[in-house]
Parts: C-alpha cells; structure tokens; sequence
C-alpha cells in the first residue's frame, strides 16, 4: 500500500508524475469533476480532478463539503490559475460521510459569532486555521527565540497558594463540598479541610516563581496558560490566557525593555517569513472587511504594512509623565471625547488613552515607563522620586497594552515597606522575601500576553477568535 503524505510536501517537493495517496476534508467539489481537498498541513487545497464516467454514482453522492477521503492519484501540472500541481485521481475511498445540509461550514461566508457557537468544527476554516497555524509556529519560534538566547524554561506552578501577586481577580481551586462546606469557629470557610489544607487558586501569572528561578538559572522563561475571573467582556480579554514571562537576574528597566523590543521583533519576523501566504489571505480579508467601514474607521496600513513597520522601526520610549502630558493636553481630552478625562497625575491609563498614543499621535508601538506606583505592583522597583517605579508598558496598535513588566524591587527594606503600605501579610511571601536576603541582585522581566500578539500579526478584531476554545465570562462549551 503507498503510505499517504501531507499536502504541503506535494506542493513543496514532489516530482511531476509521482503517484501519491493522501487524505483530507472536501472543501468543495464542483461539477462532479474538481474535489478541492484539505488536510490542514498547509493552508492550500489541493485540486483533485476525477473523470466521473470512471467512479460510480454512490461514491460521487459522498463525496461533500466536510466529508473526509482518502484519494489515490498521479501529480500533473496544474490546468488552472493559482496552483503549480493537482491530482489526476485513480481511486477514492469514503473515509467518513457528511451531512451536506446539516455540515454548519458551508463553502460560504460565516459571521465569527456563528463560527465561535461551531468551535468544534471552525478550524476547517481557512482563515481560523490560518490563525492556529500563525499561533504554532508563534509558540515555536518564542521557544526557539528563548533557547538561542541563553533561556531555560521553567514550569511554573498553575495552582498556585499565593494570592498576593495582584494581577486579577482569581479562580479559586477547592475539593470542598460546596452543598457543605466546613465552617471554623468564627464561620469562615475552613480551607485546613481543602485539598492543599489551605486556600488555593489558578495562578495569574508565574511571575514570582520565576524570579526565584531567575536568581539561580540567570535567565529564565515561562510560557503557560494563566486565569483572570475578572468580568471584562471585551475583544481583548479572556479569562483564560497565555503568557510568556521571561525574567533575568542583573537586567535593569533599559535591559528589560530592550529585550522585550528585540525579542517581539525577531519573532513577528520570524512569522512573517514561516507563514507568509497565511498572513498574506489574512491582511487581504482584513482589507475587504474594512471596506464596509466608514473610511475613517479603515487603518491607514495593511496587514501586511504594519507588520513590517514594527520590525523595521523603533519602538518610541517615553515615561508615564510624558505620556500623561502628551494626553492631558491632546484634542479629544481638551474636547472631551476620552469616556475617562485624563486630569490628574497619577491616573492609570485606559485603552482609549493608550490607542490614541500608539494610532493617532505616534502611530508607532510605544513604550511607556516608570509609571506611578500606586497604580502598579508591590513587586516594582522604587524610583529615587519615591513617587514613580521602574515599571513599563508596551502598546501596539489596535491592541493596546501588549506586553506589562517591570525591573523588580530587590531591596529587603523597600519591599517590605511596600508590602505593609498595602496591607498584604508579609507571611505570605516569605519564601518570595528569602529572595532578598540570600544574594539579592537586580533583576527584571515581563509578561507578553501570547494572544494580543496574534491579534496583531493575524489582524483578527476579537480574542475570541484566536485561541481554540476560547474561556470567557458565561461562556464554557466545549
Ligand atoms: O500586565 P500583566 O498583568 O503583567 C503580569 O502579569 C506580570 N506578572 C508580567 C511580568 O512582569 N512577568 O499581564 C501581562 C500581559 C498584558 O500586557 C497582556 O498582553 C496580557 O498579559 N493579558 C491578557 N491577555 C488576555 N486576556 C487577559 N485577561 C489579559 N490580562 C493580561
Ligand atoms: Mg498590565
């Protein structure tokens, strides 16, 4: 029997006339004659031409939209435009029927609402599977980025028993019987009878196990799935998503921020190259779908455009005050059109505020640093102004804050100062305060949230539409 090969090594490197087998979904099959099959190894169909007279009518009745074959045939060049190769077809086996009238992905144009409530069959899309491939080869290349970089990898734990890192509302983790759950003496939940014996939760960021990873391996990474309960339906948001922390021991703000500039831009690059012709369909459907846009609403560059713009152009760097200048004194502020003015220093900025930087006045990705402290972590390194930290933002355009980090405070005595001043218990983080008695060195790192990142290479408008099985509030099917 001939072993059966991917479509994508047909269309790389297979010699005229060579008889292969391959398998795949039918995207469509027109005129009783052109099966255009799909095997999800690349984004192409590959054109399977059959002479009918040669097959009878019971199989030709099988062979629909979504219905899966295995198909036998010789490689010829291709008659029609757009394809170097199809297959002249010798023999079809039915792998699994479909329902053509029931089969929800018609070979037509389905809303992302639609595709979302089908999750289980959207992949057979191209342009969802187009975006899946892109986050694959994203999540190779970080790796690969890390690795040549001097990077381990580190497994940081996803339930965690700290909940002092305040990065977001948490999911608790608990075995306890909810219809009983047992009580101490002043009626408070009695977490000594949990799983763990005491409260535990899904983390939000690895960040802190990671620092004590870093003071040992120098420079590590994590890459995993991290969980946030907070209510926000937005198209920039999930409550489950992926995050990529590197943290170095020795690095400072500037090392930190140069890194993370590097660090995108070698991986945007390294996509555009690998996923070229995915990206290529992407910006070309994001350019029809921005036609039934008022003109102004349209971006002012391609897909394709702006994804070379940020490999090829620095990053603007300037602090929260100038950024907080620049805002307070821009037209929309002075004509109230922010839904948050922007009036004292001191305010944490909202999304309206960080995309008129990014799109409207520098129209380049920006990053933001040494922001207020009362707005940012306990973690954050103290500025000598005692009023501002050594922490950073970055914001792309159309998305917003991308990446947050910062340099951390590795001094004993500030960071227990910070710590009291917010009321967290100082008992929580001992083994995280160790850190700062045991060799205490500088030290810095971020966290790249994986899917802001696709939105901006794959030019997709909601979250929701870029990891498999996306987690939202109210929504957990499948
Ligand atoms: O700014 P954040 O909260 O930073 C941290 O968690 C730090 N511990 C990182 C570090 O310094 N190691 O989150 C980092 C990034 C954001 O910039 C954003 O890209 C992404 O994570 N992010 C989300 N992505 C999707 N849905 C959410 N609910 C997100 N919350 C944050
Ligand atoms: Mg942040």
């Amino acid at each position: 029997m001939l072993n059966s090969i991917d479509i994508k090594n047909i269309f790389q490197n297979i010699n005229l006339g060579e008889k292969v087998s391959i398998n795949g979904w039918v995207r469509t099959f027109r005129s009783n004659r052109f099966i255009n099959l799909n095997d999800g190894s690349c984004m192409e169909d590959l054109q399977c031409v059959i002479d009918f007279e040669k097959f009878d009518k019971k199989i030709l009745s099988e062979i629909n939209t979504g219905s899966s074959l295995n198909i036998i045939g010789e490689v010829v060049e291709s008659q029609g435009r757009g394809q170097s190769v199809e297959i002249v077809v010798n023999e079809i086996r039915v792998l699994g029927l479909s329902n053509p009238d029931q089969y929800p992905i018609q070979p037509k144009k389905h809303s992302f609402e639609f595709l979302r409530e089908n999750a289980h069959l959207r992949i057979r899309t191209k342009t969802i599977s187009s975006v899946m491939r892109i986050r694959s080869e994203l999540s190779y290349a970080i790796h690969k980025f890390f690795n040549e970089n001097n990077f381990y990898y580190v497994h940081t734990p996803i339930i965690t028993g700290s909940d002092a890192e305040g990065a977001g509302e948490m999911f608790k983790v608990s075995t306890l019987d909810l219809n009983n759950v047992p009580k101490n003496e002043n009626e408070e939940i009695d977490f000594s009878k949990d799983f763990f014996g005491k409260e535990t939760n899904l983390t939000v960021s690895g960040q802190l196990e990671a620092e004590s990873y870093a003071l040992g391996l120098g420079k590590v990474y994590t890459f995993g799935p991290t969980f946030r309960a907070e209510n926000s339906n937005t198209s920039r948001h999930l409550a489950e998503f992926w995050m990529i922390e590197p943290e170095m021991a020795f690095y400072e703000l500037e090392d930190n921020i140069n890194l993370a500039e590097k660090f995108i831009k070698s991986i945007i690059q390294n996509i555009y190259k690998k996923c070229k012709k995915e990206i290529m369909f992407l910006s070309e459907r994001l350019f029809k779908e921005e036609q039934n846009l008022p003109k102004n609403e349209r971006n002012e560059m391609s897909l394709d455009k702006r994804i070379n713009f940020v490999i090829n152009n620095d990053f603007i760097r300037i602090t929260y005050n100038e950024a907080f200048e620049i805002l307070k004194n821009s037209t929309p502020n002075k004509k109230n059109k922010f839904k948050y003015p922007i009036s004292e220093w001191g305010i944490d900025f909202q999304s309206e505020h960080e995309r008129f930087l990014v799109e409207k006045h520098f129209k380049s990705p920006v990053v933001v640093y040494n922001y207020p402290s009362k707005i940012k972590a306990f973690y954050m390194r103290l500025n000598d102004d005692n009023k501002t930290v050594r922490a950073m933002d970055i914001l792309f355009p159309g998305i917003g804050e991308i990446v947050g980090g910062s340099q951390r405070e590795e001094r004993l005595d500030v960071l227990k100062k910070r710590i009291a001043h917010l009321n967290i218990d100082e008992k929580e983080l001992w083994w995280y305060l160790d850190l700062r008695k045991y060799g205490s060195v500088k030290h810095s790192g971020f966290g790249l949230g994986l899917e802001r990142l696709i939105l901006f290479i794959t030019g997709m408008g909601n979250i929701r539409d870029v990891i498999p099985f996306p987690r939202t509030p109210k929504n957990a099917e499948f």
